[in-house]
């Protein structure tokens, strides 16, 4: 429950301020059903902070009508495991009741970068993250929350609500965790066919070419990298290109097609979104110019 963390938290900072030290505390947010890019931030923040903190809610509010909110993957004991060997210090499991008790009046709306990528693809969603992480940080009063770059969007827009409202949290970035063949980990992966798996090897593949194209071609336009990157994806007849798109990092803003890439000063987000029947995977990759 809300109180018992609140509570849990406010007795371990009281502790180490008798002590003398001040508490840092490490916050995981996630919606379960864990797997290894799970684990990677949690690593982290075992690594940076005193007490780790993980949740787990499978925040129905960002989830769109015709969504796998309903189906969205749920493992209570393995989670459970998983967090236990990672040394998490408190893991919170409020219930839907108990976050959103009704009515909930306030949003917390993010403008302009939602506007874009999953954000025009999933209308209201990113409202739907801004929202329940606001609530979770304001629960838990973390130092650090740790974000997979998998999400990449997430991040930056995580980011820009922590900077405009003054949040008293640093947020921390990590990489993308893979499986050995390409495929970033998801907790939706469970979803996949074992042939729809092997087809969805297709967007890390086509994402690394699109990389190495930038890198190596001298002449690349930001939009012969979008070709080749919606060419390599529909090369693969099964997959579904929601987007395929290229945008500066983190401010999302687009990038004139006819620029080269290698005259994009700062960073360059390469990301995609396809689905493999009802399955929506996303991967991406950040390109540093200099
Ligand atoms: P969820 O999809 O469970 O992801 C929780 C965190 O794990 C996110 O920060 C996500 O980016 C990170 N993550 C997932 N797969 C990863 C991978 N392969 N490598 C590295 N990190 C990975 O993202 C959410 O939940 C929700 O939107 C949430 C922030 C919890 C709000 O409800």
């Amino acid at each position: 429950e809300i109180r018992d963390v609140r509570e849990h938290l406010r007795a371990e900072r009281f502790a180490a301020a008798k002590e003398g030290r001040e508490l840092q505390v490490g916050f995981v947010p996630t919606m379960g059903y864990l797997h290894e890019g799970h684990a990677s931030l949690l690593r982290s923040a075992r690594m940076d902070n005193d007490l780790v903190v993980l949740s787990i809610f499978v925040n129905p509010i960002q989830f769109g009508p015709n969504e796998d909110f309903d189906r969205y993957p749920r493992d209570r004991d393995k989670d459970m495991a998983l967090a236990k060997r990672e040394g998490v210090d408190i893991v919170f499991l409020p219930s839907v009741d108990e976050m959103y008790p009704q009515p909930t009046k306030t949003k917390v709306h993010v403008a302009e970068l939602t506007d874009h990528l999953c954000g025009a693809a999933r209308p209201g969603h990113f409202d739907g993250v801004t929202t329940v992480v606001s609530k979770l940080l304001n629960i838990v009063a973390p130092d650090r929350a740790y974000f997979g770059q998998k999400d990449a969007q997430q991040v930056a827009v995580i980011t820009q609500m922590v900077q405009d409202l003054n949040m008293d949290v640093e947020i921390v970035p990590c990489p993308i965790v893979r499986e050995e063949d390409g495929l970033a980990l998801s907790s939706r992966n469970v979803y996949l066919s074992p042939e729809q798996r092997q087809a969805s090897l297709v967007i890390s593949r086509s994402l690394r070419l699109a990389e190495q194209m930038a890198r190596e071609k001298e002449s690349a336009t930001a939009g012969d990298i979008a070709s080749e990157l919606v060419r390599s994806i529909e090369a693969e007849p099964t997959a579904v290109i929601d987007y395929a798109d290229i945008r500066r990092f983190p401010s999302l803003e687009s990038v004139p097609s006819s620029m080269r890439v290698k005259d994009a000063d700062g960073k360059l987000l390469i990301a995609a979104a396809v689905k493999f029947g009802a399955t929506r995977l996303i991967d991406n990759v950040i390109l540093t110019m200099e």
